[in-house]
C-alpha cells in the first residue's frame, strides 16, 4: 500500500523526531555518564579485556530520556566460559564498589549498576570478529553495533528512533515476554532492510507471513526452518531469527497501524494519550455488559519478570481450558502483575448451566466403543440414540461459576497444565467478583480490559 500523502507523512516524522531524539546536550551527558563508568572498569580489568559501549547509545538509536546503556567486557576467546562470566562480574563489582549494584540473569549473568539517574547493564562476553567465533549468547551484540553503524546513516537512525516510538505507542516495542514485541535490534534491521520508515510501513502494510532473509528479500525456504509469525534473519548470524519472540498479535497490530498511518498520517500514531477511566465508569461498563466477571489474585512467584509473564499467561489459559471443558464459556481473559501480585480476570458469557449435560458417544457402527460408552454411563438419566450416535444425559457436577470454583480448581490443579511455580502460589489464591477489584491499584488494568478500543 502506498502512502496517501507522502509529504504529510514526512512532515509528521520530522515533528515526532524533534520530540524523541535526544538533544545534543542530552547525548553529551549520556556519553559522559557512560565514559565515567567505562573508565572505572578500565582501571580494574587487565589489558587483554576490552571495555566497550554497546546497545542503542553506541548505535545512535536511543530515545530521549532513556538513561540506560549497555557496557560489555570483552574477553579473549581462550578463557573458559565460566571463568569469563565470573571474572566479568568480579571486575564489575570491584570497579563499582560502594555503588548500588544488582546481579541479573538473562541467558547469561550480568550486573546492573546505578549511577545518578542512570543505570547500566555490565555484560561479560567474548571479543569476536565474526559469528563463527561466538562462544556465548551475548557475543553477537558487538557485531550488531558494527552492523548498525555501517548500514545506517543518521537518517536511517532517525527512522529507527521513530519506529521504536511508533511501536512503543502501541505497546509492541520490546522483546520482553510481557510485551512479546519488536526488539531494538529488530527495528534496526527492518529499517536497514527497507531503507526507510516509510518504505518499511508500505511493505509491512501488505505483509503476509513475512520471512526476511539477511538481504531483506522474502524467502520461502526460511518458513520451513523457523516457525514464528515474523521471521527476520540476523544479518550477522544466519542461524538466528531476530523476530522469534514477536507474537502474532504484536505483528498484526503493527501491520494494522502501518496501514492506518499510510492512509492518514498523523502524530497521534506516535503519541496517543491513553485515557484511564474512572472507577465509576468502569463499574458501569462492567454491569452493562451482562456478563459475569471474576478475578483471582495471588502472590507472584519469586522468578524474574521474563519467566513470570509466560507462566502467568499459561496459568490463565489452563484455567480457561478447564472451565470450558466444564461447558462454561469464557468471553474474555486478562492477566496482570506488578511483580508482587498477580491477577487473572475472567469474563463469562455463560456461567450458569442446567443441572444436566449431554454426553455424545460414538457412532453405533463401532460396537465395542458403544458398549464401553454404555458401561461408562450406566448411571445416566437417559441413554438414547440420536441419528447414528449413542447419547447419554447425565447430572452435571458444576452448574455455576462461583468464587469457590476457582479455589477448588487451584487446590487440586493436577493435569490442568499450570506451570509449577504458579501452581504453588495459586494454592493460596483469593477469588472474588471482579467488582471487588474496583480500586486505584487496578484502575489501569480494568480500564485497559473494559475499554480497549483502537482509537
Ligand atoms: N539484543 C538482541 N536481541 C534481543 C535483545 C538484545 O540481539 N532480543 C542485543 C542487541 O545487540 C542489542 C543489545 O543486545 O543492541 C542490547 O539490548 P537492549 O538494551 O535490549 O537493546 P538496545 O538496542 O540497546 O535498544 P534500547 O534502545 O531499547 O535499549
Ligand atoms: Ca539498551
Amino acid at each position: 500500500m502506498k502512502c496517501a500523502d507522502e509529504k504529510k507523512a514526512l512532515a509528521v516524522f520530522e515533528k515526532a523526531l524533534a520530540k524523541i531524539k535526544p538533544s545534543p546536550k542530552e547525548t553529551e551527558r549520556n556519553f559522559e555518564a557512560a565514559n565515567h563508568l567505562i573508565k572505572k572498569l578500565e582501571a580494574v580489568v587487565p589489558e587483554n579485556v576490552e571495555v566497550a559501549l554497546a546497545g542503542s547509545l553506541a548505535k545512535g538509536t536511543d530515545l530521549r530520556g532513556k538513561n540506560e546503556f549497555d557496557i560489555f567486557l570483552l574477553f579473549p576467546r581462550h578463557y573458559p566460559h565460566h571463568e569469563m562470566t565470573m571474572l566479568g562480574l568480579y571486575y564489575a563489582r570491584k570497579a563499582f564498589h560502594g555503588m548500588k549494584i544488582e546481579s541479573r540473569y538473562a541467558e547469561h549473568p550480568y550486573l546492573q549498576v546505578f549511577h545518578g539517574d542512570y543505570h547500566a547493564d555490565i555484560v561479560p562476553a567474548y571479543k569476536i570478529g565474526n559469528i563463527g567465533e561466538k562462544g556465548s549468547s551475548v557475543d553477537r551484540s558487538q557485531l550488531h553495533t558494527a552492523f548498525v553503524n555501517a548500514k545506517l546513516d543518521s537518517e536511517g537512525k532517525s527512522d529507527v528512533r521513530l519506529l521504536k516510538q511508533f511501536m512503543k505507542n502501541f505497546g509492541i516495542y520490546g522483546a520482553e515476554t510481557r510485551v512479546e514485541g519488536f526488539s531494538g535490534y529488530l527495528c534496526e534491521i527492518l529499517i536497514a532492510h527497507y531503507g526507510s520508515l516509510l518504505g518499511l510501513m508500505e511493505a509491512a502494510s501488505s505483509w503476509h507471513e513475512p520471512a526476511l532473509d539477511a538481504e531483506g528479500k522474502q524467502d520461502v525456504k526460511l518458513k520451513a526452518k523457523f516457525s514464528s509469525p515474523l521471521i527476520a534473519i540476523d544479518p550477522v548470524d544466519p542461524g538466528r531469527n531476530v523476530a522469534a519472540v514477536v507474537a502474532n498479535t504484536s505483528l498484526s497490530r503493527f501491520i494494522f497501524e502501518c496501514r492506518r498511518f499510510l492512509a492518514n498520517p498523523s502524530e497521534k500514531f506516535f503519541f496517543s494519550e491513553k485515557r484511564k477511566r474512572s472507577l465509576a465508569e468502569i463499574r458501569k461498563a462492567m454491569r452493562g455488559r451482562g456478563t459475569a466477571c471474576f478475578a483471582v489474585r495471588f502472590a507472584a512467584p519469586e522468578v524474574v519478570q521474563d519467566v513470570l509473564w509466560p507462566q502467568l499467561k499459561k496459568a490463565a489459559q489452563a484455567l480457561k481450558r478447564k472451565l470450558q471443558e466444564l461447558d462454561f464459556s469464557v468471553f474474555g481473559l486478562y492477566h496482570w502483575s506488578d511483580g508482587k501480585e498477580c491477577v487473572i480476570l475472567f469474563e463469562f458469557d455463560r456461567w450458569e448451566l442446567p443441572a444436566v449435560r449431554k454426553a455424545v458417544g460414538p457412532s453405533i457402527r463401532f460396537a465395542k466403543d458403544v458398549d464401553a460408552f454404555v458401561k461408562r454411563h450406566s448411571d445416566a438419566l437417559n441413554l438414547h440414540i440420536e441419528h447414528d450416535r449413542i447419547v447419554a444425559v447425565e447430572k452435571r457436577e458444576e452448574t455455576m461459576v462461583r468464587e469457590n470454583t476457582f479455589v477448588a480448581l487451584c487446590r487440586s490443579p493436577k493435569g490442568l497444565g499450570i506451570p509449577k511455580n504458579m501452581e504453588i502460589v495459586m494454592k493460596d489464591l483469593e477469588a472474588m467478583a471482579a467488582e471487588k477489584l474496583l480500586s486505584e491499584k487496578y484502575r489501569e488494568m480494568l480500564s485497559d480490559y473494559f475499554f480497549a478500543k483502537i482509537a
